[in-house]
């Protein structure tokens, strides 16, 4: 449950030291309509028994109220409820997929459909000052694929991650001038374009497979 906002838990709470205070239990949450939370409990099959269930949703709202876009080390410092059926990973992705964007942050969404695979990514994009003014800064892409019976998923994750870095360059550093119909900079040295290299990028790689 919540004490003032933060979670605690309830079996170890006296009573009398709650008096006065804001309590909030797991029945709030979604008393009208399932929380975004709740659904990306749902959509990532949570709970197991559902022992320990109230407590993470309750640990979870606590930290997304104080940390809208938490990191892997986030959500393990705030989380410290046990689960005995291990649904740690699980938790991880659900409260990953409730985050929002923190401030000064934008998310842009694509779903694409090729070779028989559906891909999905989600880019946390912000703008900031550069030499040459604002320019944009990729914080995070999250990406889901179903791309049918996998045999071994680190290919098909060293894809998506290969493939991003590969759209981030085109986006972020792609560039041709056309002068007279003709390009106009594909043989001077000087102009040849970035590449956004896999060291600039910090893999996080969740491993969900069903
Ligand atoms: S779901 Fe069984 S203890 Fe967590």
């Amino acid at each position: 449950m919540h004490v003032d906002g933060a979670a605690v838990r309830s079996c170890v709470v006296p009573l009398a030291s709650v008096a006065g205070k804001k309590i909030r239990t797991i029945e709030d949450l979604g008393r009208d309509q399932l929380t975004k939370l709740q659904q990306a409990w749902i959509r990532h099959q949570v709970p197991q028994c559902g022992y320990c269930q109230s407590g993470m949703l309750m640990a979870a709202r606590a930290l997304l109220d104080k940390i809208p876009t938490p990191t892997d080390a986030d959500i393990d410092r705030e989380i410290t409820n046990i689960c005995r059926c291990g649904t740690y990973q699980r938790i991880r992705a659900a409260i990953k997929d409730a985050s929002t964007a923190a401030p000064g942050r934008a998310r842009g969404i694509a779903l694409h459909q090729s070779f028989g695979s559906i891909v999905a990514q989600v880019a946390e994009v912000a703008l900031v000052k550069g030499d040459k003014g604002l320019a944009p800064k990729v914080h995070r892409v999250m990406c889901a694929i179903d791309c049918g019976t996998v045999i071994n998923p680190d290919i098909v994750a060293a894809q998506m991650e290969s493939g991003i870095v590969f759209g981030l360059t085109a986006a972020l550093y792609g560039e041709i001038t056309i002068k007279g119909g003709a390009v106009a900079d594909c043989s001077r040295h000087e102009s040849r374009h970035a590449i956004y290299a896999y060291n600039d990028c910090q893999m996080a790689y969740s491993g969900e497979w069903s």
